[in-house]
């Protein structure tokens, strides 16, 4: 595939390490929620924050990255309304990988549990309160049902592509 037509390295190691980074996240949030109270879930619970700040400051540091490396452009061929639809979809991920993560550092400073990032305890700005908790928990399911979807749409639009037309529009996101 001609190069121009292709995503640069650096966007490529940044799109696959959210990939993986995320899908970490739903198997363990998935997981966690159901353990017994103790060290083990509590284990979970840091290393789901843990990934998910990571989360947070990777996509920062991508829409930096981003906004001064304009994409590949799409092929001529793709019609109107996919380009529309993918780049919706596209700006929506980058909205929800910032705001997933803040709703669930929001909704765990309202526990007694503080949140620490690689050891370093995070500024504590609230006072345990088990209304907001469950509120912002809720937000943070419904952004996590949202995000889901976003996946499903995302992944269905490259699937399809994959079927009609061959490996040429997934090999833009690949290195070989
Ligand atoms: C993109 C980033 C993130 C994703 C995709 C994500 C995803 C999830 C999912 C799927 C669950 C399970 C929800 C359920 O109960 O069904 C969950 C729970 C949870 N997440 Fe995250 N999460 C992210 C970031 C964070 C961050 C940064 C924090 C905190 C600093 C956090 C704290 C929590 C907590 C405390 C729960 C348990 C809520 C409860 O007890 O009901 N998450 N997350
Ligand atoms: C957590 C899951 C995923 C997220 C959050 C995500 C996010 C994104 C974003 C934001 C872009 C746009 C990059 C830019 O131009 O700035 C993108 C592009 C792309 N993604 Fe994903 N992605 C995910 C999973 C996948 C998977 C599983 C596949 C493969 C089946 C895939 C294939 C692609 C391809 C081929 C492109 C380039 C589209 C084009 O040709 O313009 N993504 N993805």
């Amino acid at each position: 595939m001609n190069d121009t037509l292709k995503y640069t390295r650096v966007a490529m190691l940044l799109h696959w390490a959210a990939v993986v980074l995320v899908a970490a996240l739903f198997a363990i949030g998935w997981t966690m929620t159901d353990l017994p109270k103790g060290p083990a879930r509590g284990e979970m619970y840091a290393l789901h924050k843990t990934i998910g700040i990571t989360v947070f400051l990777l996509t920062l540091l991508r829409l930096g990255w981003r906004v001064r490396h304009r994409p590949p452009a799409l092929p001529e061929a793709i019609p109107g309304w996919q380009r529309k639809l993918a780049h919706g979809v596209q700006h929506l991920f980058y909205l929800m990988l910032v705001v997933q993560p803040l709703l669930g550092y929001v909704s765990s400073s309202f526990t007694v549990h503080p949140t620490q990032y690689l050891g370093v305890r995070l500024p504590v700005w609230a006072t345990p309160d088990p209304v907001l908790n469950k509120l912002f928990s809720g937000l943070h399911e419904v952004g996590a049902v949202l995000l889901l979807s976003l996946i499903g749409l995302h992944v269905l639009g490259a699937v399809s592509h994959l079927v009609r037309e061959g490996s040429g529009l997934l090999r833009r996101m690949l290195p070989w």
